[in-house]
């Protein structure tokens, strides 16, 4: 087995099907107007993905797969290419996503194979919506979310909060999650991208999400466990949400992620920029070496961000 000297080990692969996204959230394009997350290079074909995953599978024996992008609903072959995860024997089979197109498309990721969706939403209403993605009708994703609940399919999710952007929202992002039942984490924002040098300016930290989910609702902290993202508290009547605190309590020494990116690069942090390229035709001795370069890259303590942004590296 793979272990980094921590003990280490990958269990869950990040794949990032494509870069191109159809929202322009702050974070990833500071709110451009204009089409700038268009990736213009040809898709790579599922066969792609699943030759390689395939071979990740067979050395590291993973548990979970969270399909990314850019946004994965924009992958022409998503629903086979979940299939052929499913042949593979990959346990569990999940997906990050805007939640934008995700009303018509449900149906046939369930149906596929997919068991839980984590959807990005900063925003219950419609303005601070416009302002955080650049786009109107919310209530796509809404409907996507509603629809894919009536299926069955596990859904969580994640608000990024901004100073200055979207703080107003929070209160009204923990009430929709707890009328609905759906688990919630907010995300403080990380220095990634065009954020490389300036997220502090827009840092919503922990304490200060606790302070206003305090203002309506009583909590008490929940213990952590390993290898989570997030940290949890329950409310007095057995509500719980979370905060992902990439700042202010980094989780890297328990990570147990690698990520793919949409042209088969491996890397194995969210801060590494240095693309560790895979070929479904490497051999088992240039694999293992590729895989121990990569638990090189993971950082025991602090989160440091680079310059490539989520819509190239995936979340
Ligand atoms: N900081 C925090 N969260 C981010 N995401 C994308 N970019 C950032 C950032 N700079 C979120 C997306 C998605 C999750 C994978 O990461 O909204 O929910």
């Amino acid at each position: 087995m793979l272990n980094d000297p921590y003990g280490r080990k990958f269990k869950t692969l990040r794949v990032s099907l494509l870069n191109t996204c159809n929202l322009n959230c702050f974070y990833c394009t500071m709110g451009s107007e204009e089409e700038i997350n268009y990736d213009h290079r040809p898709q790579k074909p599922a066969a792609f993905f699943s030759q390689i995953i395939s071979r990740l599978h067979a050395t590291l024996d993973l548990e979970t797969i969270r399909l990314t992008g850019g946004e994965p609903l924009l992958y022409r072959e998503l629903p086979e290419l979940i299939e052929s995860l499913n042949e593979i024997g990959i346990p569990k089979i999940s997906m990050t996503s805007n939640g934008y197109l995700l009303g018509r498309q449900a149906a046939a990721l369930k149906a596929a194979g997919l068991q839980a969706i984590n959807v990005s939403l900063d925003a219950v209403d419609e303005p601070s919506f416009y302002k955080m993605a650049k786009r109107r009708h919310l209530d796509r994703v809404l409907n996507g979310i509603e629809t894919a609940l009536g299926l069955g399919i596990e859904i969580k999710l994640n608000a990024v909060i901004m100073k200055g952007m979207n703080e107003e929202q929070i209160i009204p992002l923990v009430d929709y999650a707890f009328g609905k039942n759906i688990p919630i984490r907010f995300l403080e924002v990380m220095s990634m991208g065009h954020l490389h040098h300036e997220s502090d300016k827009y840092l919503f930290s922990q304490q200060q999400l606790l302070d206003q989910i305090a203002t309506k609702y009583d909590f008490k902290r929940l213990p952590r466990k390993a290898s989570a993202t997030a940290n949890y508290w329950q409310t007095a009547d057995g509500n719980t949400f979370g905060i992902i605190a990439n700042n202010s309590e980094p989780f890297c020494s328990d990570c147990s992620r690698l990520r793919l990116d949409a042209e088969g690069n491996m890397y194995g942090c969210l801060s590494s920029n240095h693309p560790i390229a895979l070929d479904a035709e490497d051999s088992d001795y240039l694999l293992q070496e590729k895989l121990q370069q990569a638990m090189s890259q993971k950082q025991l303590h602090h989160f440091i961000g680079s310059e490539l942004s989520m819509l190239q590296i995936g979340g």
